[in-house]
């Protein structure tokens, strides 16, 4: 029988402001999940200011009755949020009447479903202050760059690539390239991270490798609510990325959107659960690597692989990257493009202004 490894994730209210999940809302998740009667195993994560619910089962990918208990899980800890008036309590429920899926209403969604191989290695990747597209620099060197992943090189498994699945948000469409073969195409596209990302990673055979989060938060309300904080699942090992090749791309702490705001561009911090307190301006933007081994569907684990002291000149650089950009303060490319800030005042400025523009 095939299990299934879903990771749905909220920011459902901040404790200070929106820096990290208060302990009773774990408390709360946890108590919901051992009730529901309906999963193998579950644990419960935690990135800044999000709740993550890594949950095993056997109902496949987008069923309802996974989905229902995610958002039944959520308001009941948004309950909790309410009554220690957290920031923020609810935020990223959009809406009161749930419909069966949460894809559109708020939270995060990452899920695969897969035959256990005979011992099952899967990291889950989770990130606060930046958004899905966050995902494609380390995706891209886990599965198709032969100076992180060696096992491209020298694995005969791994010899032959990957299929990428890439989605643009914006005008909703999906294209699939195979790679190595077409990984120029491919880097057009995902090196706009805030318009093309990838969903997905498979084997030339069809077997899914990885899979995120891609909801755009901002763009489903209408409005913008805040970043998509997105999740991560990699299948690692015997013709996949070895652990180490998939943890190895975030000892370079890239430059992501999110931060102060969802406004400003930073570097991706790899960091201990436990370390995941986004303070600094908010940020700066951080990433939370949990392995498990599945054993017939229980989550054995989690190992908290960035608490190694392996990532430590990583984190330093993060800061010094952090002291350097800091600096440009209300400037691009620091700020966000005009199109893509959380928060603006231009139209109000603008309309205050508009009699003294003259034509040049
Ligand atoms: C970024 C983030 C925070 C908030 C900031 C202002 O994703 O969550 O940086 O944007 O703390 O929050 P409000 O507008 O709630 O005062
Ligand atoms: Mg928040
Ligand atoms: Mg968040």
């Amino acid at each position: 029988e095939k299990v299934s490894l879903s990771v749905i994730k909220a920011d459902i209210g901040g404790f200070v402001g929106h820096s990290t999940v208060h302990p009773e809302l774990v408390i709360k998740a946890k108590e919901e999940l051992t009730k529901s009667g309906i999963l193998i195993d579950f644990f419960v994560g935690t990135v800044g200011d999000d709740i993550n619910l890594i949950m095993t089962h056997t109902l496949g990918v987008d069923h309802g009755e996974i989905h229902k208990l995610a958002w039944n899980t959520f308001l009941a800890c948004t309950e909790v949020a309410k009554k220690l008036k957290l920031y923020g309590a609810g935020q990223d429920l959009l809406s009161d009447a749930f419909s069966g899926n949460v894809k559109g209403m708020g939270p995060g969604v990452a899920e695969m479903e897969f035959e256990e191989r005979k011992s099952e290695p899967v990291i889950v990747f989770m990130a606060d202050k930046t958004e899905p597209g966050a995902w494609n620099l380390p995706l891209y060197k886990m599965f198709a760059d032969p100076f992180n992943t060696i096992g491209l090189v020298i694995d005969p498994k791994m010899h032959g690539g990957f299929l990428f699945e890439v989605h643009d948000l914006i005008h909703h469409k999906k294209v699939i390239f195979q790679c190595p073969e077409e990984i120029y195409d491919l880097l057009v596209f995902i090196g706009a991270p805030g318009h093309y990302c990838i969903k997905s990673v498979y084997t030339k055979e069809g077997e899914v490798a990885a899979t995120s989060s891609t909801q755009r938060l901002n763009l489903m309300a209408g409005r913008y609510i805040g970043k998509d904080d997105p999740v991560c699942i990699v299948r690692c090992q015997n013709g996949l990325p070895a652990v180490g090749e998939a943890l190895e791309p975030f000892a370079y702490p890239h430059l992501v959107a999110g931060w102060m705001r969802g406004s400003h561009v930073g570097p991706l911090m790899p960091v201990a659960m436990k370390d995941a307190v986004p303070s600094r301006f908010d940020g700066p933007p951080r990433a939370v690597a949990l392995g498990f081994q599945l054993a017939d569907g229980k989550l054995i684990g989690p190992q908290d692989f960035f608490a190694d002291v392996s990532f430590n000149e990583a984190r330093n650089t993060a800061n010094q990257i952090a002291n350097y950009v800091r600096r440009m303060g209300p400037f691009e490319p620091h700020r966000l493009p005009l199109n893509e800030m959380e928060y603006t005042t231009l139209p109000d400025v603008m309309k205050k202004l508009k009699d003294r523009f003259q034509e040049l």
